[in-house]
């Protein structure tokens, strides 16, 4: 099969070459991939930047997410079957999607929502996933509550302002002001532009902060958020606690308490507590989200759709930090669906 492949990390682009078909183990599936998303996990992972929490062996298939047909079933499987259009973001250790197929667990995948294409499906599963447990399982949004979403106009603002107003939340956003009416259309009450306004200046006594930036947009979310409310980054330093969660070594849980001092710090000084997520693939939570999507209460943003053979300028568009939504890779043409 042709696949997007690094033979190193900091190899400037993938190659696209032929590749050995992915072994299927019992509870997988095979799946003929038709789209896949472009993450900012995808570059990061290029690059070697995960290396503390992600090492690879090379050679190494990049792409998390993805929507296809299930061509083989494993001799284990249960409630899925050749010919099923099906969604999933892969587990960690087991990506590749940036392929002609992915072998995946079956608790990884969802049956695709029936009302999206292969495409709008594709843009979902992490940034969906991430959202979720972000805004859901860590925050526990009740009707009322105020949040701020970082980055409201990216992969991930986009379905999280989305899944935030259906939790009932008032919601700011941080975007540029080009993006307003884009962010607005998806429910954001309050939108501030960064480039002329700092969000700490006029919010405060927000219950939440979703950060999907690090560095001093992270430290400056402790000044907005209540006493006994929640910082939940993405995109900050794991902590000592992530660590312990995570079972990572005891060298390394000291290197990340050493690192987040500062923001120990701040959780002393407010009240307020810090999680560092990483989010984890789940097929259960696709199939919710899937509902989601069914009854209309959310929907899927793209920016814009490239052919696979395109992938170095997708990555591009992905690295310039400007996309409105989701970057997809078309993996099939129409003709071969
Ligand atoms: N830990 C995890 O499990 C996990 C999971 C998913 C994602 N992430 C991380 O989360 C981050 C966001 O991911 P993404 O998919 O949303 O990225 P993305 O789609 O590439 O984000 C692009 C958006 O960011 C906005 N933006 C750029 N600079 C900004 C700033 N200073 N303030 C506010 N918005 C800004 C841009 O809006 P303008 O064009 O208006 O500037 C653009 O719409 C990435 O670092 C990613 O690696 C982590």
């Amino acid at each position: 099969m042709k696949a997007a492949v690094i033979d190193s990390y900091k190899q400037p682009m993938p190659e696209i070459k032929a590749v050995a078909l992915p072994k299927v183990r019992p509870n997988d599936v095979l799946v003929k991939i038709v789209a896949a998303s472009i993450n900012p996990i995808d570059l990061k992972t290029k690059d070697g930047g995960l290396k503390m929490l992600l090492k690879y062996d090379m050679p190494l298939i990049l792409g998390s997410d993805f929507a296809g047909i299930i061509v083989e079933v494993g001799e284990q499987v249960n409630g899925f079957a050749i010919g099923d259009a099906v969604y999933g973001r892969v587990q960690k250790n087991r990506i590749g999607t940036f392929a002609e197929y992915i072998a995946v667990d079956t608790g990884d995948i969802a049956l695709k929502p029936k009302n999206t294409t292969f495409e709008e499906a594709a843009a979902i599963p992490l940034v969906g996933l991430t959202s979720y447990q972000a805004l859901h399982d860590i925050m526990n949004i009740q009707p009322g509550q105020k949040v701020l979403i970082q980055g409201g106009s990216g992969g991930i603002g986009t379905i999280a302002i989305q899944i935030a107003k259906h939790l009932g939340a008032y919601v700011a956003t941080t975007t540029s002001a080009k993006n307003f009416e884009l962010v607005k259309s998806l429910g954001a009450d309050y939108p501030i532009d960064y480039r002329t306004t700092n969000f700490a200046e006029v919010l405060a006594d927000y219950d939440y902060v979703f950060d999907t930036r690090g560095g001093k947009a992270l430290e400056d979310a402790f000044s907005i958020v209540k006493p006994g409310g929640k910082v939940v980054s993405i995109s900050g330093l794991p902590n000592y606690r992530f660590g312990q969660e995570y079972g990572v070594p005891l060298w390394k849980k000291l290197g990340f308490r050493f690192v987040t001092r500062n923001i120990t710090k701040l959780e002393k000084q407010t009240g307020a507590s810090y999680t560092f997520l990483f989010m984890k693939p789940s097929g259960p939570q696709l199939a919710l989200l899937g509902q989601l999507i069914e009854t209309g209460v959310i929907k899927p943003i793209i920016d814009r759709v490239v052919p696979f053979a395109d992938i170095e300028e997708a990555l591009t568009y992905s690295q310039s930090g400007r996309a409105k939504g989701k970057i997809i890779l078309q993996m099939t043409d129409d003709s071969e669906k």
